[in-house]
């Protein structure tokens, strides 16, 4: 396994494969790009552009810090209305019907937001974080982009804000581990469908029409898997 001594931990063994599967990538960026780039603090307003796997775990790991309160924003109602608010959201806005950055302003006095993170990845939700903040605070970009947003410092200039972005690293695997080992994290509610390796490509229909079927994350599960799985459920196994 290329570069092992710097990227394999080892899973206690009480502990499902799905319990720390989004260890693999969703958590650690989250967590590092938008919470700790943030600097999320204890009674922060967090708002979160984007309700999607990487915002809604944004929102997961933001929790573990006690913010005041966390705003999910997002177009699409149905991840607005469910995933955000069960994910640990407070607050729901609907950019297609709702102007994000007034209600924010609002909701904080007329200030902005501590911490904006953005999870998704066009100018527009970029642009939207930098409207969002307050004077002082800090931009998390998670988002990948693939074409020019605009640095309005025009605005910018006076407001000492903060702006993160990056590539998730994964050094926080071994503490989001510990978080979910010692039960203070449950990321299994990102597994909402489920196929065996044989039907991988229905695996990919369903996940791509993520907007019909609700799929947030789709799990593949190998043979060993499955028997683990009856085996908890206590089955007989044939080989
Ligand atoms: N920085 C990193 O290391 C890293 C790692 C993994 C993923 N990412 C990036 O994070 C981003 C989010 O990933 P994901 O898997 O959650 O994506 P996703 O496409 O599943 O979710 C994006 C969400 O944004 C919403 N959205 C789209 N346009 C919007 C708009 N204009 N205003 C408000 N909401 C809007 C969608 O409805 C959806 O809920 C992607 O750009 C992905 O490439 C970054």
């Amino acid at each position: 396994m290329p570069f092992a001594d710097t990227s394999v931990y080892k899973v206690p063994d009480e502990l499902t494969d799905e319990q720390v599967l989004f260890l693999a990538d969703i958590l650690p960026t989250s967590y590092e790009v938008g919470v700790l780039n943030g600097g999320v603090q204890p009674g922060d307003t967090v708002a979160v552009v984007g309700a999607g796997p990487i915002g809604l775990a944004a929102i997961m790991t933001a929790k573990l810090y006690t913010p005041g309160r966390i705003v999910a924003i997002d177009l699409a109602e149905a991840r607005l209305e469910k995933e955000a608010l069960e994910f640990g959201a407070d607050i729901a806005i609907n950019t297609g019907s709702e102007h994000a950055v007034e209600r924010v302003m609002a909701l904080t006095g007329g200030l902005g937001a501590d911490v904006a993170i953005e999870a998704v990845g066009v100018p527009e939700t970029f642009e939207l974080c930098a409207d969002l903040v307050r004077p002082g605070g800090h931009v998390a970009n998670v988002g990948v982009h693939g074409h020019p947003a605009t640095l309005h410092l025009e605005k910018l200039w006076i407001r000492d804000v903060t702006i993160m972005t990056g590539l998730v690293d994964t050094f926080s695997t071994p503490r989001l581990l510990e978080l979910i080992a010692n039960g203070r994290l449950d990321a299994t509610p990102f597994a909402t469908h489920r196929f065996p390796l044989a039907e991988t490509m229905a695996a990919y229909d369903t996940f791509a029409a993520a907007a019909e079927t609700n799929a947030l994350k789709v799990v593949l599960e190998g043979e060993p898997a499955r028997r683990e799985e009856r085996e908890r459920e206590g089955a007989a196994v044939g080989l």
